[in-house]
C-alpha cells in the first residue's frame, strides 16, 4: 500500500515501552507516497480540487501538477534554508498553498507543526517557542463568514513575543489585505520565489520510519499545549489501512473533509489520508451554510464525492436549516459520512441518515492517534452500528475500560476511563516533541499498577461489545469539535488586568456540544456593580481571550462572583461548577470550604438562564 525506499527489518520494536517503533530500519517518504507514488497510473487525475466561498477562487491540481508545485515549494524552502529535522511552523487559510506547503516540507523531511489559523499571537508564539521552527509560511488574511481576519500583522506580533522567532517567514499573498506591512529581509514573497523555480526538482528525502512527520500541538490539562510528534512510517502505514479498511475510500474516487488542516483530521484525512490512497481531496474554505445551506451538497454533486466527514456540530447546523437545501442537489455519489471530534447524539446521527440515505459512520480517535482508535471498519466486516456508539475497537488497538481508582477492569455497562495497552499501534504518537518525560507521565501514568495509555474519556461497552463516549476526565472542553484546555483559557482571561480569579467549564449546548462559559472574580467590583457595567467587562474579557488565544476559545458567557468554589487545600471544585452551570446536583461537597462560593455560583446560572 505504500512503497519503501528500503525495506524494514524489523515490524515493532517494543523494547522501550510504552516507546514504540514501528518498521525500523525501513525509509519511506510520505509527499513520494502521496504524490509521485500515483505519476504512474493516475498522473491526470484531480488530485486536489480547491474551492472558496469566502473568496470566490476554484480550481483544482492533477497528481502531475501537484506534483510540480510541490517540487517548487520544496526548492523554495530549501532556498530559505530549511532542511531535514527543520521545524517550519504553518499558520494559513484554507487554500491549496497550505497543503502545499504540508507535502513539501514532508518530501524534503522537514518537520511542519501547522497552527489553526484561529488562534491569536499568543498562542502561535508558544508553539513557536516549544518548535523552534527554521521558517514560517503564513498568509496576508483568511476568511469567515465573508469577515476577513489579517495574518500577517498577528505573525508579526506573535514573532516579537516569541524567544525562538524564525529567520525567515514565507509569506503567501491572496492580496486581501493591501496594507500588509513586510519586513524587508525577513518577509519573503511565496510568488516571486516561485518564479525562479518553476521547473525545481527537488528528489524526496527519505526517512526512517520513526523519525518525525510532523508535530500537531493540543491541549490538555496544563497551561502548555503539548506537541504530539508523529513518526513517517508507522503513520504512513495506518493512515493508508484506515482509508482501505475504515473509510472504505478507493483510488480514482472523491473524498472531501471539512475540518481544516490545522487540526489532526485536515491531517490525516485533507491531507494524506486521501492522497496516499489515490484520491481527489477536497480543499474548502468556507461555512456550511453560505452562500446557502446547500453549498455542501453542491460541492458533493459538482465533484462527485463518495466519502465525506465533518463532526456532528456542522451536521446539528445543517439540521437547523430549511429542509430543502438538502434535497436540492444529486448526492447519489456519496457511500458514506464519517464523523468524528465529539460524541455524536442519536437525534442527529438519525436525522442526517435519513436525510442522506448513506452509511453513518461515527469515528471516536484524538490528535495523539491520529486515525480511529474506536469505529466500525466497514470494509473488513460491516458489522450493525448503533446510533450513540462509535462501535470497536479499530485493529491495533488493545482497549480496557478501567476504573479510575483501582485500575481494574469495569463490567459490562459501567463507566470508566477509556485505556489502551501499549505497544500503541502505528500512526499513533512518538511522543511529546522535546520531552519524552511528559509523554510517559501524561499519557501513561495514570494507573499505579498498569501501563496504559489513557484517553482522558469515560466510556461504557455495552452486552454487544458496543463502546459509547461519555465525555472527558479532565479538564478539556469539546467545543464544536475543538479540544480546547480550561487551563488556557482561564489564562487567557486572567490576561485582563481586573481580573483576579476565573474559573472556566464547559456547559452541555445543543449545537456546539459544549460551550465555554467563565466564572470570574474581579479586583475591583465597581467595575461589575451594574448590568451595564457587567455587560462592558464581560465584552471586554471576551476581547481578551480573543486576542490571547483566539475566538474559538471566546466564553460564551463570563459570569462575575466574589468567590470561587474550592477545596479546603485551595482546589478549584471545577466538576461541581460544571454541574452546577449545567442546572444538576453539585456533587460531592465534603472537602467544600466555603459554602456561600456555591450560592454565588447557583445565583449566577440562574440569572444567566433568565437572560439577566
Ligand atoms: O473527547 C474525545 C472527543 O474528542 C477528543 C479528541 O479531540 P482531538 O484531539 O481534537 O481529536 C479529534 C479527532 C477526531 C477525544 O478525546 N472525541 C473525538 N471523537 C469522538 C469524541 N467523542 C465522542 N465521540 C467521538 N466520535
Amino acid at each position: 500500500m505504500i512503497d519503501w525506499q528500503t525495506p524494514f527489518e524489523q515490524v515493532l520494536d517494543d523494547s522501550k515501552l510504552p516507546f514504540a517503533r514501528w518498521f525500523v530500519g525501513g525509509k519511506t517518504n510520505l509527499c513520494h507516497n502521496a504524490v509521485d507514488r500515483h505519476l504512474k497510473d493516475r498522473p491526470d487525475q484531480k488530485a486536489l480540487v480547491y474551492l472558496s466561498t469566502e473568496t470566490g477562487k476554484e480550481g483544482s491540481y492533477t497528481f502531475r501538477e501537484l506534483h510540480a508545485e510541490v517540487n517548487r515549494v520544496a526548492a523554495m524552502i530549501q532556498d530559505l534554508g530549511v532542511a531535514k529535522g527543520d521545524r517550519v511552523i504553518i499558520y494559513m487559510p484554507m487554500v491549496p498553498e497550505a497543503v502545499i506547503a504540508m507535502l513539501a516540507c514532508a518530501r524534503i523531511g522537514a518537520v511542519h507543526s501547522v497552527v489553526f489559523g484561529g488562534f491569536a499571537a499568543n498562542s502561535l508564539a508558544t508553539r513557536i517557542d516549544d518548535a523552534k521552527p527554521r521558517l514560517m509560511i503564513t498568509a496576508d488574511a483568511g476568511m469567515r463568514g465573508g469577515k476577513q481576519i489579517n495574518y500577517k500583522p498577528l505573525v508579526d506580533e506573535a514573532l516579537s513575543l516569541s524567544k525562538h522567532p524564525p529567520e525567515k517567514v514565507l509569506l503567501f499573498n491572496r492580496g486581501l489585505d493591501r496594507d500588509m506591512a513586510v519586513q524587508a529581509g525577513r518577509d519573503m514573497d511565496w510568488e516571486t520565489l516561485r518564479a525562479r523555480h518553476m521547473d525545481a526538482r527537488v528528489e524526496p528525502v527519505w526517512l526512517e520510519s520513526s523519525e518525525p512527520s510532523y508535530i500537531l500541538y493540543t491541549s490538555g490539562t496544563t497551561g502548555k499545549p503539548k506537541g504530539v510528534q508523529r513518526d513517517t512510517g508507522g503513520y504512513a502505514v495506518a493512515l493508508a489501512a484506515s482509508m482501505k479498511h475504515i473509510y472504505t475510500g478507493q483510488a480514482g474516487e472523491t473524498m472531501f473533509t471539512s475540518s481544516d488542516i490545522g487540526w489532526v483530521v485536515g491531517h490525516s484525512y485533507i491531507v494524506y489520508g486521501p492522497l496516499l490512497a489515490g484520491m481527489t481531496t477536497i480543499v474548502y474554505e468556507g461555512l456550511p451554510i453560505r452562500p446557502d445551506p446547500g453549498i455542501w451538497w453542491k460541492i458533493v454533486q459538482d465533484n462527485q464525492v463518495n466519502i465525506m466527514f465533518t463532526s456532528p456540530t456542522a451536521v446539528r447546523v445543517l439540521k437547523k436549516q430549511p429542509p430543502e437545501f438538502l434535497h436540492k442537489y444529486d448526492v447519489s455519489s456519496l457511500r458514506s459520512l464519517y464523523l468524528a471530534g465529539e460524541p455524536l447524539d442519536e437525534p442527529t446521527a438519525r436525522w442526517i441518515a435519513e436525510a442522506l440515505q448513506v452509511n453513518i459512520i461515527d469515528n471516536y480517535w484524538q490528535t495523539e492517534t491520529g486515525w480511529p482508535i474506536l469505529s466500525s471498519v466497514p470494509a473488513v466486516e460491516d458489522l450493525p452500528r448503533k446510533f450513540g456508539s462509535p462501535g470497536f475497537a479499530a485493529y491495533g488497538f488493545d482497549i480496557k475500560l478501567l476504573d479510575e481508582r483501582s485500575g481494574e477492569e469495569v463490567a459490562v455497562n459501567e463507566k470508566g476511563v477509556l485505556t489502551a495497552v501499549p505497544p500503541l499501534p502505528p500512526g499513533c504518537l512518538s511522543t511529546v516533541w522535546g520531552d519524552d518525560t511528559r509523554f510517559v507521565n501524561t499519557y501513561f501514568s495514570n494507573f499505579e499498577n498498569v501501563l496504559v495509555y489513557s484517553t482522558f474519556d469515560w466510556a461504557t461497552k455495552d452486552e454487544d461489545g458496543y463502546y459509547f463516549i461519555l465525555g472527558r476526565t479532565d479538564d478539556v472542553i469539546n467545543v464544536a469539535g475543538h479540544r480546547l484546555g480550561t487551563r488556557e483559557i482561564e489564562e487567557a482571561v486572567s490576561a485582563h488586568p481586573n481580573i483576579a480569579e476565573v474559573a472556566v467549564v464547559g456547559v452541555h449546548d445543543e449545537v456546539k456540544g459544549q460551550a465555554v462559559i467563565a466564572f470570574a472574580v474581579v479586583k475591583d467590583a465597581s467595575k461589575v456593580a451594574t448590568s451595564e457595567a457587567m455587560a462592558q467587562m464581560q465584552k471586554e474579557v471576551m476581547a481578551t481571550v480573543d486576542k490571547e488565544l483566539g475566538a474559538i476559545a471566546r466564553p460564551a458567557r463570563v459570569c462575575f462572583v466574589t468567590l470561587l468554589p474550592k477545596t479546603r487545600s485551595g482546589k478549584l471544585l471545577r466538576r461541581s461548577i460544571q454541574a452546577l452551570a449545567e442546572g444538576r446536583e453539585a456533587g460531592d461537597l465534603t472537602t467544600l470550604d466555603d459554602p456561600t462560593a456555591l450560592e454565588q455560583i447557583k445565583a449566577a446560572v440562574a440569572a444567566w438562564k433568565s437572560g439577566k
